[in-house]
């Protein structure tokens, strides 16, 4: 899986959000370290708080489903009912659910709003971070 197909299937990813209030889609695709994809997209609510990001619901598809070991996530998003994606780096929410199961060299790609990507490290988006060792 090389870093530009994950990045599509985040593109695909998008077109199942359901973003009725803010009109921003956004999809993610999470690899695992065991080679398998687990795609999410943001799934908002007429409680406007209740809604999820894209990331998230990647993640916890693939937490959900035993997965604990994650290599790389990418994340494209922008105007709904547009292919054109803006730049989308993850919110710091997500950037947090993150740390619980990536280490520092988990590689964030994310829509530099180009129509390409930039790459990042988790330790370059969440420096001085608290994590599980934070609590021992
Ligand atoms: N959103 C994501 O899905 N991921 C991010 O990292 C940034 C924001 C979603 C949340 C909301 O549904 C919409 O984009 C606008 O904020």
């Amino acid at each position: 899986m090389t870093e530009q197909e994950l990045f599509e299937l985040a593109i695909g990813a998008r077109g199942r959000s359901y973003a009725p209030y803010s009109g921003f889609t956004v999809g993610a695709a999470l690899l695992c370290t065991d080679g398998t994809v687990f795609t999410g997209s943001n799934i908002e609510n007429a409680s406007y708080p209740m809604g999820m990001c894209a990331e998230r619901t990647a993640i916890f598809k693939a937490a959900s489903e035993g997965k604990r070991s994650f290599c790389m996530i990418a994340v494209a998003g922008g105007p709904a009912g547009s292919g054109r994606t803006a730049c989308c780096p993850p919110c710091g929410a997500c950037r947090q659910v993150m740390r619980e199961f990536a280490g520092p060299d988990f590689i964030i790609l994310f829509s530099d709003g180009g129509g390409g990507f930039a790459k990042r490290t988790l330790k370059e988006l969440l420096p001085d971070d608290f994590g599980p060792e934070s609590l021992s």
